[in-house]
C-alpha cells in the first residue's frame, strides 16, 4: 500500500536517507526542514530514486520545529494535498559542543527547544491526527545519548534524555488506541554532517567516536520500525557496552568517558567559537553522508597508487644511473 510519509529533518544525513528509502519504496512525501534549497535537492534525488516505484508524489514543506504553529502548518499542507498522514518520521536535530558553564545560554535552550520541544510540537501534531483517523505510526530518532551522557554536549544529551522519556509516556498513552505506534530509533554514531554543522565552544571540531555507521543503515531501521512497529530499536555495536558501562559500573564509565571523549570524539582541527546551525541552516554543510567514515574504495587504492609511483620512481631513477654510468 502507497503511504503518506511526513519526514521533519530530511535535508541531511538520516532524514535524507530516509526520505530515498522510503521513496525508493514508492511512498508518498511530505518533506520539511529550514532549508529551502536544499529541500528542493532533495526532491530531485526523490523523484530519481522512485523512477523505478511508479508515480510517487513529493511535497516540499521549509520548516522551522522551533516556530510555534509551523508544526501544524506542515500537517494541514499535508492533510491538503493527500487527505491523509499514516507515518511521521521526525529527525530534525543541531548539536553544540561546549562545557556547560562555557555553553552560551541561549544556545544550550535553543538546543532543547530544537531536538526535545520541537519532537513534542511533532508528536501532539501527529499523535492528534493519528488518533482522529485511527491509526498512524509516529517514528523519533533518539540516540545512544538518550542512555548514557558524555560532557560537553550537554544540551544534546538533556535533550534526548528528555526525548526517551517523553516516547515512553506516549507509548503508555497510546495503548488505547492500538492502530497508533510510536517509536524510538536510537543510534551510536552515524556519518552524518552533524558534527561539522554543530555550534561549538570548545575550541576543536567534534567528529563521531568509532564504531560508525551509515545514515542508509539507520533508515533501514526506521522503515522496519515503520513495518513492524516496536517500542525501540537501537543502531551501532557500541550501544550496549556503553549502556552497559553507564549502569553497571558508573564510577568506572565517569573516570574514563571524558578522556575517551576527548581523543576518539574530537578531532584535531582547532575553530573558533560559532553557533553552527543552531539558529539558521547552512545549506552548503547539508549532505547525506559527513564524510567520516574511511572510503574503502580509496582505502584499497591508495597503497595501490603509491606502490605503483614507487616502482615508477624507482625505474626512473634506474634509468637515470643506467644513463649516467
Ligand atoms: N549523526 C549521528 O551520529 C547521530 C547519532 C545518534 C542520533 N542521531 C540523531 O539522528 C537525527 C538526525 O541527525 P543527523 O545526524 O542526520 O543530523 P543532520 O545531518 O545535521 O540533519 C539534521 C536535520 O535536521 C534539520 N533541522 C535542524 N534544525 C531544524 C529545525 N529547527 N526545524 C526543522 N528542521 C531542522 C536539518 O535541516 P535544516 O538545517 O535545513 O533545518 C537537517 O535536515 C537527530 O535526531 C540526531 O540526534 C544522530
Amino acid at each position: 500500500m502507497t503511504r503518506v510519509v511526513v519526514v521533519t529533518g530530511a535535508t541531511s544525513g538520516i532524514g535524507r536517507a530516509a526520505a530515498l528509502a522510503f521513496a525508493a519504496r514508492g511512498d508518498h512525501l511530505v518533506l520539511a526542514a529550514r532549508a529551502p534549497q536544499t529541500l528542493a535537492e532533495v526532491r530531485a534525488e526523490c523523484a530519481a530514486a522512485v523512477a523505478a516505484a511508479g508515480a510517487v508524489t513529493v511535497e516540499t514543506v521549509p520548516t522551522d520545529v522551533t516556530d510555534p504553529g509551523a508544526v501544524d502548518a506542515l500537517a494541514r499542507t499535508a492533510l491538503a494535498r493527500f487527505g491523509r498522514i499514516d507515518v511521521w518520521v521526525h529527525t530534525a536535530a543541531v548539536m553544540a559542543y561546549g562545557r556547560f558553564d562555557e555553553l552560551p545560554a541561549e544556545v544550550f535552550d535553543q538546543v532543547v527547544r530544537t531536538d526535545l520541544l520541537g519532537a513534542a510540537a511533532v508528536a501532539r501534531t501527529a499523535l492528534r491526527r493519528f488518533r482522529a483517523a485511527g491509526g498512524g505510526t509516529l517514528v523519533f530518532t533518539g540516540s545512544v545519548l538518550g542512555h548514557v551522557t558524555a560532557p560537553y554536549m550537554s544540551g544534546y544529551v538533556t535533550s534526548k534524555w528528555g526525548l526517551r522519556g517523553l516516547v515512553r509516556v506516549l507509548q503508555q498513552e497510546c495503548r488505547d488506541t492500538p492502530g497508533v505506534h510510536v517509536c524510538l530509533v536510537s543510534p551510536g554514531s552515524v556519518d552524518t554532517p552533524v558534527y561539522q554543522q554543530a555550534a561549538n565552544y570548545l575550541g576543536r571540531i567534534g567528529r563521531p567516536p568509532p564504531p560508525v555507521t551509515t545514515p542508509e543503515r539507520v533508515a533501514r531501521a526506521i522503515v522496519a520500525s515503520v513495518d513492524r512497529p516496536r517500542r525501540e530499536t537501537p543502531v551501532g555495536k557500541a550501544n550496549l557496552v556503553l549502556r552497559f558501562g553507564f549502569t553497571v559500573l558508573p564510577g568506572l564509565y565517569d573516570v574514563l568517558v571524558g578522556p575517551l571523549v576527548r581523543a576518539a570524539g574530537l578531532s584535531r582541527r582547532p575553530v573558533a567559537p560559532h553557533a553552527g546551525v543552531v539558529f539558521a541552516p547552512d545549506p552548503t554543510g547539508e549532505a547525506l553522508r559527513g564524510g567520516w567514515r574511511p572510503d574503502p574504495v580509496r582505502a584499497v587504492r591508495a597503497p595501490i597508487r603509491a606502490g605503483r609511483a614507487l616502482l615508477r620512481r624507482l625505474g626512473t631513477d634506474g634509468r637515470r644511473s643506467h644513463r649516467l654510468g
